[in-house]
């Protein structure tokens, strides 16, 4: 019985070549099998760039600084609040009391030169006294932003004092709007050389000419609101279609043939 056993469990030296190269074997073709498992995941994680779908959603994500490269340098420049001056200019002395500046909230530091007066205090801020610099260093400040600024230091610390309000801007949709009466058959020429590029195939999310679902929504705003929008830009419409040489009579005419081509009445 112990002898039969013997023979069943021994080997032949062929039989142990074998398991051993397949003992080696195994592991191997496992790795590689793996390797080829994760090269193909890779394989299907590529960013495809070459699909419609996938261009648009480039575009998407590239539209913030399309959109920079797009503005208009003689666009109104927006002037900042009170605050955003003092966070972004006064904060770094006016906040630690730094050089012996007044400071922010302190009434006992503000008390006595509140009692000056808005204006002297403005222009102080404005020309600068002893370590306080000319508009707190920095010469791109409007005279409106100094005194924003002046005006909510000093209200921080006890003052009423009136920060003036925005100059009122030149309404300038209302008035061209009226001012160019849009010809639409004269826009087709303006519209193929200017707009096309988007409008016609809808890049970037623009309305297709023609396509009245999509315009339906904006043609409901009214002619002289798209106007308004095609002539300073909105979102990714750049102004005036991104020509600024294109004159306002063009704009208007492009933007009533679009307007009526996607079914909305002058
Ligand atoms: C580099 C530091 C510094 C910065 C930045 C700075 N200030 Fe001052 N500011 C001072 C100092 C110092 C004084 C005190 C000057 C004095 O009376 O000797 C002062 C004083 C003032 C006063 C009081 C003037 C008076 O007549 O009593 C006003 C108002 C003022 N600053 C406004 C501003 C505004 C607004 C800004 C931001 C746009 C600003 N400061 C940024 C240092 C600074
Ligand atoms: C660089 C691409 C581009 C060009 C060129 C372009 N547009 Fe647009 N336009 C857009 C996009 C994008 C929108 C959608 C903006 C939104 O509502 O987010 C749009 C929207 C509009 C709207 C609708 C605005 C609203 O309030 O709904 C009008 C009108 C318009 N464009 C007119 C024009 C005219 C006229 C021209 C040619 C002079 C032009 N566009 C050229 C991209 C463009």
């Amino acid at each position: 019985m112990a002898d039969s056993h013997a023979k069943m469990t021994q080997a032949t030296p062929q039989e142990i070549i074998i398991s051993v190269l397949a003992g080696l074997f195994a592991p191997l073709l496992a790795i590689f099998l793996i390797v080829m498992l994760v090269l193909s995941i890779q394989d299907k994680h590529l960013p495809d760039t070459t699909s419609e779908a996938a261009q648009k959603a480039t575009l998407d994500r590239i539209k913030p600084f399309a959109h920079l490269v797009a503005l208009d340098a003689n666009a109104p420049k927006v002037e900042k609040s009170g605050q955003e001056v003092f966070e972004a200019v006064c904060t770094t002395c006016h906040t630690p009391g730094a050089l012996g500046a007044p400071k922010f909230g302190n009434k006992g530091d503000w008390g006595p030169r509140i009692s000056q007066g808005y204006e002297t205090l403005i222009k102080h801020a404005l020309e600068g006294i002893r370590q306080m610099p000319p508009r707190g260093g920095d010469g791109d400040l409007s005279d409106t932003e100094v005194a924003r600024a002046v005006a909510y230091m000093a209200d921080a610390a006890g003052a009423k004092f009136k920060a003036p309000e925005a100059a009122a801007p030149a309404a300038p949709a209302a008035a061209a709007a009226s001012a160019a009466k849009p010809d639409p058959s004269k826009g087709k020429a303006v519209y193929e050389a200017n707009c096309a590029v988007c409008h016609a195939t809808g890049v970037a999310g623009a309305p297709k000419m023609g396509d009245k679902a999509a315009w339906e929504p904006r043609v409901s705003q009214g002619y002289a609101t798209l106007y308004s929008h095609a002539l300073n830009g909105i979102r990714g419409m750049p102004a005036k279609g991104g020509n600024a040489g294109l004159s306002e009579a063009d704009l208007a005419n492009a933007v009533g043939f679009l307007m009526t081509q996607g079914g909305g009445k002058l």
